[in-house]
């Protein structure tokens, strides 16, 4: 979700170049992760690079590192894809009420991954963190055992312009018809970005969570000069959520939205292992350092 003030910085500078189109690259599908960021962040999605063992309470697990953005791990201390699947899935299951589109979110995802060099982790763990957000009251007050909802594909949108399963501003949503492309295209949208499209609130498109990840000067122009985000998984997952990021310390709100104060922690959790459930988000609450002590938890 990324608040209005987000388009409000946009507009003037767009309208300043106008004349120059940099922001159609946004859903260019050719551009892929920076070549010096692939040591570090990226893996194919099959690789047995780690051989971590999951938590053995996905629901009560939550990683207190940072709240410095050096302090975040990298993917050498990830749980492997198909671990961090194996903990999801019952839930993509249940938020989806049945298998069915399973094997094509996953299959989107190693397509996805494979092109843009993100990291199907990384996809996977927004997928679970987006859909999780908008759907959380629903799930609450219908289900004893507080299960929330990650990756349901027929998510609403968040206002009327972020939509998709990565909730991505001028996304297009989930068809029922087309359930494989749909599917592949709502993570195209979020991962490279949307074109100039004639969505309210999205007259010049948005990036994906990709070019937050590049961190490339060009076309991020109003994010400022501020180099120590670029390049970093979490500081584009909060930029991505938030719109804008201020501190080193990640756990900084940034853009008047409350949940960017928890997104990298709750991202390097996913990677860890943590399902989203509520027992992890009230371990979250005593992480020191993080202030994160008032956290409301379901
Ligand atoms: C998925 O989300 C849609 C839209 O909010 C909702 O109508 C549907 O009931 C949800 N599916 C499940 C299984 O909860
Ligand atoms: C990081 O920011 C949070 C939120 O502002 C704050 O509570 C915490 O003390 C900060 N931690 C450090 C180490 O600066």
């Amino acid at each position: 979700m990324r608040p209005a003030s987000f388009l409000l910085l946009v507009t003037p500078l767009t309208l300043a170049r106008a004349g120059i189109t940099p922001r159609a690259s946004y859903a260019d599908v050719t551009v892929s992760l920076r070549k010096d960021l692939l040591s570090d962040w990226y893996s194919d999605i099959d690789s047995d690079d780690s051989d971590i063992e999951g938590p053995n309470d996905p629901a009560g697990f939550y990683s207190c590192v940072g709240p410095m953005i050096e302090d975040y791990p990298q993917k050498n201390e990830w749980l492997s894809f198909k671990t961090m699947w194996a903990i999801n899935e019952p839930d993509i299951t249940l938020a989806n009420g049945g298998d069915s589109y399973n094997t094509h979110l996953r299959e989107a995802i190693e397509e996805i991954s494979v092109k843009s060099k993100v990291d199907a982790r990384l996809i996977l763990t927004l997928v679970l963190q987006e859909v999780w957000h908008r759907s959380l009251t629903f799930w609450v007050i219908s289900t004893a055992n507080k299960v929330e909802s990650s990756g349901n594909m027929s998510i609403g949108c968040t206002g009327k312009t972020d939509c998709g399963i990565l909730q991505h501003r001028g996304s297009r949503k989930f068809d029922r018809n087309q359930p494989k492309q749909s599917i592949t295209n709502m993570l195209i949208d979020g991962i490279y970005g949307t074109a100039p499209n004639p969505a309210p609130g999205t007259p010049y498109g948005w990036p994906g969570y990709l070019h937050l990840f590049n961190g490339f000067q060009e076309g991020l122009e109003w994010l400022g000069d501020a180099q120590f985000w670029r390049g970093n998984p979490y500081a584009a997952g909060h930029l991505y959520n938030a719109g804008s990021i201020g501190s080193e310390n990640l756990t900084t709100m940034d853009g008047g939205v409350e949940r960017s104060r928890y997104y990298a922690n709750d991202m390097v959790s996913r990677l860890q292992g943590w399902n989203g459930r509520g027992e992890g988000c009230l371990k979250s609450r005593q992480c020191r350092a993080h202030g994160f002590e008032g956290r409301v938890c379901y």
